[in-house]
């Protein structure tokens, strides 16, 4: 199959210029080592572990300055009663408290109290923490959330600031999730925002660590606009059939690194939008959910940058997706240097795939000329079991085609029923290694 020699290889790229109805191309691997090929790109050091540089550093910041804190501040000390009622006013005294100087705000274990949305916002004295031993519930009634029904927990401009404990943030989402359209198709659904449980808004430097997520109104942990995050040992729980329940949303953040996560949800398990750059997963369990999603980008003609994604040893059990990136027509820009490695799939219904014709709407969404652009896609090492006949599907733009997407050592049965295909539109590829199944002429 390969090394072709360049002449061929250069015929068949330009021969794939003219035809218009769609198509995919095989080319010769790349002669340079695909271990290191995301290392050009400038904002990645490279180490025999593929850290991160920053990411090293801001570990080591974060490290060091929380050995280091100023008392401790119970909410309890603060009026915080656990009985049912609100007590968003004693966590608000706690957090000023603790906030202004460097303390470790703590809400104790073995108790539950309730918050109406609420705003936790810094900057704070470094050194600032979280500690949740207990259960925070979010605050059922509907009308709590007339303000801004987008958010029940923000934390807000921190930074050198960690969250951990052990404890449970659980969104309570029951009631939201009946009233979307989405569930609720015959009886007077609402499809306004429904709150996020809990987003890092603007943060620098932060940990999340051990701690769990539960039943969500819609997304259960959002990093927005942060940079130097680290999140590791979570539990992320709502049930398979939960509207847009995602599990972790990285939407426009710098050097961040999910580790040891499990997480089963309605939605992605992780997603991460535009603005998204230096995003590494690895250790991450899903299931039942979407999937591991790069995006939706693009949407309402909208410019997307993601870049330097890695996600290292997933497993995915019965999810929908198991890796994807979806794009809507008529976006414009980029996601590039994109690597999917060691990835276990246990019957999942769609293993691989890249959809740019993605349309989350009633009304059906129409070809444009503009796309955004997918390139150095690596799919390394991925194994197991498809729930359907097409296990890798890369369906790209027409406009603007998939470019480099590199396959190596993917193999995909069926699970339980007759064969799998791999479906291949406007995609320039290049494999190596095993590639089951391969794309079909
Ligand atoms: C595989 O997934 C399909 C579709 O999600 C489901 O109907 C089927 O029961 C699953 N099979 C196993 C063995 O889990």
């Amino acid at each position: 199959m390969f090394p072709q020699t360049p002449t061929i290889s250069l015929f068949i790229v330009l021969a794939s210029f003219v035809l218009c109805n769609g198509y995919y191309i095989q080319e010769p691997f790349y002669k340079t080592n695909v271990k290191h090929y995301l290392v050009h790109d400038g904002r990645l050091i490279k180490t025999k572990h593929e850290h991160f540089g920053l990411l090293t550093r801001a570990n080591r910041a974060i490290h060091l300055s929380s050995s280091r804190p100023r008392g401790t501040v119970s909410v309890d000390d603060f009026g915080a009663k656990a009985d049912g009622r609100d007590d968003s006013e004693a966590f608000g005294k706690a957090w000023n408290e603790a906030c202004s100087r460097g303390a470790i705000l703590v809400v104790p274990e073995n108790k539950i109290y309730r918050l109406k949305p609420i705003t936790f916002s810094g900057p704070c004295r470094p050194n600032t923490a979280f500690m949740l031993y207990g259960t925070i519930e979010a605050w059922t009634q509907m009308s709590a959330y007339q303000e801004d029904r987008q958010h029940w927990i923000v934390f807000d401009r921190v930074s050198n600031f960690r969250v951990g404990g052990g404890g449970t943030f659980n969104g309570k989402g029951k009631k939201w999730w009946q009233s979307s359209c989405k569930v609720n198709t015959n009886h007077q659904c609402n499809d306004g925002p429904r709150p996020k449980a809990v987003t890092f808004y603007q943060c620098n430097n932060l940990k999340v660590t051990n701690l769990r997520f539960k039943d969500a109104p819609q997304m259960h942990v959002t990093f927005e606009g942060c940079f130097n995050v680290i999140v590791s040992n979570l539990v992320i729980r709502a049930p398979g059939d939960s509207p847009n329940t995602d599990g972790i949303h990285v939407a426009d953040t710098q050097n961040i690194v999910i580790s040891n996560t499990d997480i089963g949800t309605g939605d992605d398990c992780i997603s991460i939008i535009s603005g998204s750059q230096n995003v590494r997963a690895t250790d991450i369990t899903c299931g039942p959910g979407h999937g591991i999603s790069i995006g939706s980008l693009g949407a309402d003609n909208s410019e997307a940058e993601v870049s330097n994604v890695v996600v290292n040893r997933a497993t995915l059990i019965g999810t929908a997706n198991g890796v994807r990136i979806k794009t809507w027509q008529g976006g414009s820009g980029y996601a590039r240097n994109i690597k999917f490695l060691n990835i276990a799939m246990q019957n999942v219904t769609n293993p691989i795939i890249v959809d740019q014709y993605y349309c989350d709407q009633a009304k059906p969404c129409q070809e444009q000329d503009s796309a955004v652009q997918l390139s150095n896609v690596l799919y390394q090492n991925i194994r197991g079991t498809s729930a359907s006949e097409v296990a890798i599907k890369f369906d790209c733009s027409r406009a603007v085609p998939c470019r480099q997407i590199y396959v190596q050592d993917v193999i995909l049965e069926p699970q339980g029923h007759g064969g799998t295909i791999a479906t291949c539109e406007n995609v320039r590829y290049v494999n190596r290694g095993n590639f089951f199944p391969q794309c079909t002429p």
